[in-house]
């Protein structure tokens, strides 16, 4: 299904809107928007479409756009409802305009751990929000890990206090809002793309992000050092249409749909590694990470957990008693 000459493309691009696919084959966009190397959704999107191109060459084939180039995570879901892509793998704090029950993953120091996040996502509770969004239209396929948040600003932060009067980007969610709020900072909800240009002109002090983001977008080049805090989780909700889903072929989706799952527990099973090889890469570069004291830390999670009374009704109490279970 790869490649196809540049002339052949200009007139298929009408009917297929896709490069380098085949006549006949399902042509399946996948739009992201972080950086390919050293990142666990780049590579695991590219290892996907490798597979995908190989395995059903003919019947399938998969492009995928990283790096923001068709579309934010905040337009890609009406980009998938209206079919102008097929696939996508927005953060859990994306889905905000749909579901609230996503919000459980963005409360501060609600997993201990990626592996406490992984053992929640395999529980019923867990399995059972990929499908809270069919009203909506949308089917999730898996969950695909990326890793802890860190905190960086344009000064060392040691302890809370010093977020004080800052302002700091976060993704479009309520919870990361408060959490912000709570520090006594000014959130600033913000695509993805645009964060290195704002820290870098000012327009924000600060962002939280996991090492792999840090690393892939550069923040660490235009921020005094990054604080080790561990203080929440990004992970990721491959998503499709239903519609898409709907139409595929039985034997085809159930292809697809098992390609997708062994992509998914492979990378998933590796993203320790390439988080550890993110953070290495930063000091490597010359960013500076600084790491608390477990007095320090402390004083990040009493100042960001009272959170979670704010949003307990919504998440539901069970789903939080059910995380908390698993960090025991
Ligand atoms: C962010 O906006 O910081 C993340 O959602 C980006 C990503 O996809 O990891």
């Amino acid at each position: 299904a790869a490649a196809m000459s540049v002339a052949a493309t200009a007139t298929l691009a009408e009917s297929h809107s896709a490069a380098g696919c085949d006549d006949g084959e399902t042509v399946v966009k996948f739009s992201h928007v972080t950086n390919t190397d050293k990142h666990p959704k780049g590579i695991a999107a590219q290892l996907l479409m490798e597979r995908v191109n190989a395995e059903m060459d003919g019947t399938m084939c998969m492009e995928v756009f990283p790096n923001s180039t068709l579309y934010t995570d905040e337009q890609v879901i009406e980009a998938l409802l209206r079919g102008d892509v097929q696939l996508a793998a927005p953060s859990l704090s994306l889905f905000e305009s749909i579901t609230k029950a996503y919000r459980l993953f963005d409360l501060p120091f609600m997993f201990k751990n990626i592996d406490a996040v992984d053992a929640f996502q395999a529980s019923e509770t867990g399995k059972g929000m990929l499908d809270m969004m069919q009203r909506r239209g949308l089917q999730g396929l898996g969950y695909w890990h990326n890793g802890m948040k860190q905190i960086s600003a344009n000064k060392p932060l040691l302890e809370p206090s010093d977020a004080n009067g800052l302002k700091f980007r976060v993704q479009p969610s309520d919870v990361l809002v408060a959490q912000m709020n709570a520090l006594g900072a000014s959130p600033q909800p913000m695509a993805f793309s645009e964060v290195y240009g704002a820290l870098q002109t000012g327009v924000v002090d600060g962002q939280e992000n996991t090492w792999s983001n840090i690393y892939g977008q550069k923040f660490f080049e235009v921020q005094d050092g990054v604080t080790e805090t561990n203080h929440g989780v990004l992970d990721y909700m491959v998503v499709t249409s239903m519609d898409f889903l709907d139409a595929l072929d039985p034997a085809v989706r159930d292809q697809f749909l098992t390609i997708m799952n062994e992509v998914t527990t492979e990378r998933n099973a590796a993203v320790g590694e390439v988080d550890l090889e993110a953070r290495q890469a930063i000091l490597d570069a010359g960013g500076k990470i600084v790491e608390l004291t477990p007095e320090q830390r402390a004083d990040w999670v009493a100042v960001m957990k009272p959170v979670w009374e704010e949003f307990a009704e919504e998440v539901g109490q069970d789903n939080i008693d059910a995380a908390q279970a698993i960090n025991d």
